[in-house]
């Protein structure tokens, strides 16, 4: 029988990198707490037209990328319902918002999510058909502030925040504005009428494109249609009064908070909801799918799908790529327990129990070996996942003296028992 492995394009994730992801979360949840958001937690899957109707039918995701069945219906009487596993969570928070009604408290909602997402993309180092993201999004009716400029300078703030608490340096904000949806309307034509002459020289996507969505010309990696896109009129020559006063904004309160970031024209987004602000941050680490992160405004967004205008902004991070970022900067070296206790013949394994509860009781972290064990394999064993080894005797058990080795200086030491944790929890070189 042939063995069965995980699907293409999704992974089991085994310690010790779940550690690692269990700090990302961690220290993600302590920003967004500071920064006074609440966590939503949406289902899984929801109704395929709540996708096409905010991500946007010509979209990659929603034209190619969802994963999609009709589910059963649940009486004769009944069509099945056409539903889709999330590509992404935005659509569904602002769905949750309107259902929950939740514009009628008049406030601001801050929300946060952290959890998995699906796309039937092309697997490769950094893009999975599952991967998981940690996002956020900041919606409300416009009396409560939505629209302000400073609502999307905090965020891109928060983030800079939490990538610096990460650990991740050498991070890129790239920042662009895609103005009001006239003004993109507006863009789309002009880029349109300039394509005419020049897609028959691009790539057979580009051609597709420039008829039915020419700002995704701007997204073409294409080596050689790199100098015809440079060419190409720029979305900022399209944006109102009210959306480049809306971007000035937002950069100068970037610039007082000392936030870096770059100009990026073609930064259009693959997804059709935004509105004004677009920002990714990218780290050349990464290589072919460098986005750490992306996200936008979506002033529209709620009225699309059927709901009260809600102006918002959120972002979105790919958990996936923090991991690989955080990796590559070996900034994530495993964790080793604090010691390992080597009972020396199995009459000393109940004593090693008892002591290994008491040091973990008092918060540390033990491995406990076995009696059976000769000394080498209990040295070696240690030496892979702790830091330090307690050697545990009969002579000890009688004593309450124990021996412990530091495997980062090599000294051996004699411990009386009532001292042990106290010595354990002092930091060692390891
Ligand atoms: P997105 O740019 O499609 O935006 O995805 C955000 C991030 O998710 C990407 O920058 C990337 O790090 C990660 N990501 C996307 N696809 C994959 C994949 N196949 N494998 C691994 N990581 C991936 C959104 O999803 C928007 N909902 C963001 C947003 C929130 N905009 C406003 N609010």
């Amino acid at each position: 029988m042939a063995t069965l492995k995980a699907v293409r394009g999704t992974r089991d994730l085994l310690p010790p990198e779940t550690a690692l992801w269990n700090r990302i979360e961690a220290t993600a949840r302590a920003v967004f707490a500071r920064y006074n958001f609440g966590e939503i937690r949406t289902p899984v899957f929801e109704d395929t037209s709540l996708f096409s109707r905010s991500v946007g039918e010509e979209t990659d995701i929603v034209s190619k990328e969802m994963y999609t069945w009709e589910d059963r219906a649940r009486a004769q009487s009944e069509k099945p319902q056409s539903l889709t596993l999330r590509p992404e969570n935005t659509a569904g928070v602002v769905r949750a918002y309107i259902e929950h009604k939740l514009g009628e408290t008049g406030q601001l909602q801050k929300l946060y999510y952290i959890g998995p997402q699906f796309r039937r993309e092309r697997p490769q180092k950094g893009r999975y058909r599952q991967f998981s993201q940690i996002g956020a999004e900041v919606i409300g009716p416009p009396h409560a502030g939505s629209e302000s400029p400073l609502r999307d300078a905090e965020i891109l703030e928060m983030l800079a925040t939490l990538l610096d608490e990460l650990g991740i340096t050498g991070w890129t904000l790239e920042l662009n504005s895609v103005g009001s949806a006239a003004d993109r309307a507006r863009y789309n034509e002009t880029l349109r009428q300039a394509l005419i002459p020049l897609a028959p020289k691009m790539c057979e996507d580009c051609q597709r494109r420039a008829v039915t969505n020419p700002l995704r010309v701007l997204d073409c990696k294409v080596p050689e249609d790199q100098p015809i896109i440079e060419t190409l009129p720029k979305i900022v020559d399209s944006l109102d009064d009210e959306s480049k006063s809306h971007f000035a904004a937002v950069t100068v309160a970037l610039d007082a908070s000392g936030v870096p970031y770059t100009r990026n024209h073609r930064l259009v987004r693959g997804l059709d909801y935004y509105t004004r602000t677009t920002f990714e941050f990218t780290h050349g680490g990464l290589g072919a799918q460098n986005a750490l992160l992306g996200g936008g405004r979506y002033d529209g967004l709620s009225e699309a799908i059927g709901g009260p205008k809600a102006p918002g902004i959120g972002f979105a991070m790919g958990e996936d790529r923090l991991v690989l970022t955080l990796q590559a900067l070996e900034a994530a070296k495993p964790e080793k327990a604090d010691a390992y206790i080597a009972p020396l013949g199995e009459t000393v394994n109940a004593a090693a129990l008892a002591l290994a509860r008491e040091l973990r009781r008092s918060g540390l972290t033990i491995e406990l070996g076995d009696g059976s064990f000769r000394l080498k394999k209990s040295f070696d064993a240690a030496d892979r996942t702790a830091r330090r080894i307690i050697i545990m005797g009969e002579d000890e058990v009688a004593s309450g003296i124990l021996t412990v080795k530091d495997f980062s200086t090599g000294i051996q030491t004699k411990v009386p028992r009532a001292e042990l944790a106290g010595v354990l929890k002092a930091p060692s070189d390891q």
